[in-house]
């Protein structure tokens, strides 16, 4: 099968397009042809072997990381799925391998696809909204009338998000690019501010969750929006301690991640406010969840660019310039129009 794949780490040019062979779905797996499958930061950052001290990956490694299609066969054991099906999944982190023909998804990690979404808008949603929605609700525990922070609401991630916490009830505040000011309106946000000439802590305080997808300077500023008892949800930098222990890495790295989140822990200390790191996780059930909000129109995907995928390196280069509105799907298997 036509796959993109590396051989080792590094930049883009170790990017490969080849014949690699097709993967076979085991007990309580789905063999998935894949239609289309979207870019996340988090594929550049494997490809560059960031994610070497946390994820032991063997090679050839295809990457990708979700993904959209059609079973081809199911594995024994499996019950909610049947060959056929269109469905839209997260794969497990340790078993990627969306940027190709066929991959092998866990059933308990598919959903099926909402029937008014394309399989290129569908392969938008996975990983990207399972962050937005596990940040939001399952860490956050975000709530009707409470007020959320959510920083670049026009990014893949923050498209999600303000969608999810206005359709909880939620007083949305985004910080976006002026150009992207009316899009993140129309997907709900109340207070829109322009990162580049406000400062957010000049806009907004006594916020119930800051949603931090930039890390950094950012987020430590953000400690100080916050209500005491709050709470900060990032999913940019460095994981902290506490994911080294809780996937049983070595102790060492736990410490170390501690160290360098010092300067974090200690805001989150001084300002009486939760910090959390997530590094998310697959989920069939919320992504069924997710599904049906696509189906009654409560959430869509914003797709700002299609690739084939022989263009996956440009396609990974665009989601690494870091300006992408919204998210970049390549297409693996274009629709068929007969003649
Ligand atoms: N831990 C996890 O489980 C997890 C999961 C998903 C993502 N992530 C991480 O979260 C981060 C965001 O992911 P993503 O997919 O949303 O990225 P993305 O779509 O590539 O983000 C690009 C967007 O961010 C905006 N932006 C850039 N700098 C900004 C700033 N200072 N303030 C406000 N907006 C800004 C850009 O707007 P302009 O074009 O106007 O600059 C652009 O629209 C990445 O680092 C990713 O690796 C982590």
């Amino acid at each position: 099968m036509k796959a993109a794949f590396i051989r080792r780490y590094g930049g883009s040019d170790v990017v490969e397009l080849g014949e690699l062979p097709e993967p076979q779905a085991g007990p309580g797996e789905l063999l998935v042809e894949v239609h289309a499958a979207s870019v996340n930061p988090v594929d550049f950052k494997i490809r560059d072997g960031l994610l070497k001290p946390i994820i032991p990956f063997g090679f050839p490694l295809i990457l990708g990381n979700d993904l959209s299609g059609t079973v081809k066969a199911v594995g024994a054991g499996v019950t909610r799925f049947r060959p056929g099906d269109a469905v839209f999944a997260r794969m497990d982190k340790k078993r990627i391998g969306a940027f190709a023909e066929f991959a092998v998804v866990a059933e308990a990690d598919a959903a099926l696809k909402p029937a008014n979404l394309s399989h290129i808008e569908a392969a938008a949603v996975p990983l990207a909204g399972l962050t937005a929605w596990q940040a939001l609700f399952e860490i956050g525990g975000l709530k009707a009338g409470q007020k959320v922070l959510i920083h670049a609401g026009s990014g893949g991630v923050g498209s999600f998000a303000i969608q999810l916490a206005r359709h909880a009830g939620a007083t949305v505040a985004t910080t976006a690019g002026a150009r992207n000011a009316e899009l993140v309106r129309s997907l709900g946000a109340d207070i829109v501010i322009d990162y580049k000439s406000q400062r957010f802590e000049d806009v907004v305080s006594g916020q119930d969750l800051v949603f931090d997808t930039q890390a950094g300077d950012i987020q430590h500023r953000s400690f100080a929006v916050l209500r005491r008892g709050g709470v900060l949800v990032s999913i940019a930098g460095k994981p902290d301690g506490r994911l080294a222990r809780a996937w049983g890495l070595n102790p060492l790295l736990g410490v170390l991640l501690d160290f360098l989140n010092r300067k974090t822990l200690r805001l989150a200390k001084r300002n009486g406010v939760r910090y959390e790191y997530l590094f998310m996780h697959p989920s069939g059930e919320q992504l069924e969840q997710i599904g049906r909000l696509l189906a009654e129109g409560s959430v869509r995907p914003i797709i700002d660019k299609v690739f084939p995928l022989a263009q996956v390196r440009e396609a990974l280069a665009h989601v690494e310039a870091g300006h992408a509105t919204g998210k970049v799907v390549v297409e693996v298997k274009p629709p068929y129009h007969g003649d």
